[in-house]
């Protein structure tokens, strides 16, 4: 088997870049497991033509997507990020664990400052037991819409996938993308009080494929050979979107969900939040042709615009006539909740777990929107939100504050005055909370404004349960967890009822980003053994600017491999 790794590594194509292509090519030797891998991530801006339309980007290396990270488990990772454009900057491992290693996690004003123009700052951690698609991304403003790329972590050399070895791997990165400048979208929504307005398209791989306004000679491809089985490891990197994606003709059997293995399932379409990765085999098993692969909306919010045009790749048989035209995906309406449980029913952990039995600290948490008092002079202007107010969003109708230092770093030096630690285990009202808004008022459903924290204690077994609310609208919230993986126990539509809610505590999927049901729930169970200061949050970026989000704060244990090391020397100043 110490050729596997080897055999995997020659048939990764990356159709990234061309640039890539000539990176990749030069690296032919694969390291043992362990060992240290080192990546250069300059951040430039870049000019890109699309739609006809160019524009400058902030990528990583010039690339778009950025570059991919190739790495096997329990090695360690050292990328050098150099910040050369005038924004802040900040990169976040997207579901790496961060074991004992916090400080390198990545979310601005919660485990770091940013970088600033012209500053630099390495990451440092390791994949401790950790293997899969994984991606990275900006954390800070909107920045994301353009800064991301894969990581891809394979097994140890000898280990095998827990199915056939595929013929290919390829990495599909789904996106949104915005014709103007995005980070002055960002400040444009958040100033007008009012909803974000829809991407320009969606994109694969960076790729808008042929639907949109020119853009028919901008798609990206898998050429296939016939009979032979793809992996695809497929990657929601989108800002706002929720995503379906299908391949016409074509089965897809999930194998992997949030880089961990889950029972092979076969299905016609996923749905993949934004946060969430999803490694699925595709077989070349279909007549000779050009077959569409298909990105569109899951939208489960009511009176949101949204872009509904599909992003579309090729997937295309070796001998297929070029320039025929590709047969059609078929997609779930946008709507379509009962495919998003399909997909969710689908996905178990690949042999039985250890979930927690025993639960020391039982959190519940509502997500959901709120619609704050217009408090301008200028209602026009910046409150024009639902009924003349201004959008926010809350957990437990707190809505977070972004401190101005790191969190992390005003708990360690205990610097006061930078957050509480009274995020509450539960609302403060309970209410028909699938249904109903307090006092029955769609609108001016005011939220408090904090930074509020929770501290959890070292070993403790916590239970979550994310309840979404129907404040303005009820809406799928992709809930991400920073610093852990989590299993997903449970999960239904209404209000969560302890006495009727089923629970799987046998072989749930263990994940770091829960898609909580429109209008329902979610429950969690995870052990809090990695110290540190963790961000949890909603992964629609505009939830996010809006207050989406909470911080668990895990205290140190008793043991050198239970406490946090001291900061590293280069970390950022605000
Ligand atoms: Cu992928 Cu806090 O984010």
């Amino acid at each position: 088997m110490a050729n596997s790794v080897a055999f995997v590594f020659v048939f990764v194509y990356l159709p990234l870049s061309s640039y890539f292509q000539a990176f990749h090519a030069m690296a032919h030797e694969w390291p043992a497991g362990g060992s240290t891998r080192f990546y250069d991530f300059k951040v430039q801006t870049m000019r890109v033509t699309k739609l006809c339309n160019t524009k400058e980007i902030v990528t990583v290396n010039k690339m778009f997507p950025g570059p991919v990270v190739y790495v096997q488990e329990d090695d360690r990772i050292i990328v050098n990020v150099t910040n050369e454009t005038p924004y802040n900057a900040t990169i976040h491992w997207h579901g790496v664990r961060q074991k004992l290693s916090c400080w390198f996690d990545g979310p601005s004003y919660i485990t770091q400052c940013p970088i600033q123009a012209g500053q630099s700052f390495a990451y440092e951690f390791t994949m401790v037991k950790q293997k899969g698609t994984f991606f990275w991304h900006a954390h800070v403003s909107w920045l994301r819409a353009t800064v991301y790329g894969a990581i891809v972590v394979y097994p140890k050399t000898g280990v095998p996938y827990p199915f056939k070895q595929p013929y290919e791997e390829h990495i599909v990165i789904l996106g949104e993308y915005w014709l103007g400048d995005v980070l002055q979208l960002e400040r444009q929504v958040l100033a007008s009080g009012g909803p974000a307005p829809p991407a320009d398209a969606f994109t694969i791989n960076g790729h808008p494929g042929p639907n949109y306004n020119c853009s028919r000679n901008d798609v990206y491809r898998i050429d296939v050979v016939p009979g032979k089985t793809y992996l695809l490891r497929l990657i929601n990197a989108g800002l706002n979107m929720e995503n379906f994606f299908a391949i016409a003709n074509h089965k897809l059997t999930v194998v992997e969900a949030d880089a961990e293995y889950t029972k092979p399932f076969t299905t016609d379409r996923v749905m993949l939040g934004p946060g969430q990765t999803m490694n699925v085999l595709v077989t070349a098993d279909q007549t000779i042709g050009k077959y569409s692969m298909a990105m569109g909306p899951y939208m489960s919010a009511q009176n949101i615009s949204f872009q509904r045009i599909s992003a579309i790749a090729y997937f295309q048989y070796l001998g297929a006539v070029p320039n025929s035209v590709s047969l059609p995906a078929k997609l779930p309406n946008f709507n379509d909740n009962l495919a998003v449980k399909t997909v969710m029913d689908g996905l178990r952990s690949l042999k039985p777990v250890d979930v927690p039995k025993k639960i020391d600290t039982n959190l519940f948490v509502t997500v959901g929107l709120n619609v704050n008092k217009c408090r301008s002079k200028t209602p026009q202007k910046n409150c024009r939100g639902m009924n003349n107010g201004t959008f926010a969003a809350s957990m437990n109708n707190i809505s977070f504050v972004k401190p101005t230092i790191s969190i992390l770093e005003a708990y360690y030096k205990k610097i006061g005055g930078q957050f509480t630690v009274d995020f509450p285990g539960a609302p403060l009202q309970f209410y028909d909370f699938a249904n109903g808004a307090p006092n029955n008022a769609p609108n001016n459903t005011q939220a408090i404004n904090g930074t509020r924290t929770k501290v959890l204690k070292f070993g403790s077994r916590v239970q979550l349960i994310f309840q979404d609310t129907s404040t303005v609208t009820t809406e799928n919230h992709p809930i991400h967890l920073h610093g852990y993986s989590f299993y997903v126990v449970g999960y239904g539509t209404g209000n969560f009822n302890p006495q009727t809610a089923n629970f799987n505590l046998i072989d749930p999927p263990y994940m770091n980003t829960i898609g909580v049901p429109v209008g329902g729930w979610a429950a969690i169970r995870f052990v809090a053994d990695n110290p540190g200061v963790w961000f949890m949050h909603c992964h629609l970026d505009i939830h996010q600017s809006w207050g989406l989000g909470a911080v668990l704060i895990v205290e140190n244990g008793k043991g050198e491999l239970e406490t946090l090391p001291h900061p590293p020397a280069d970390l950022p100043r605000c």
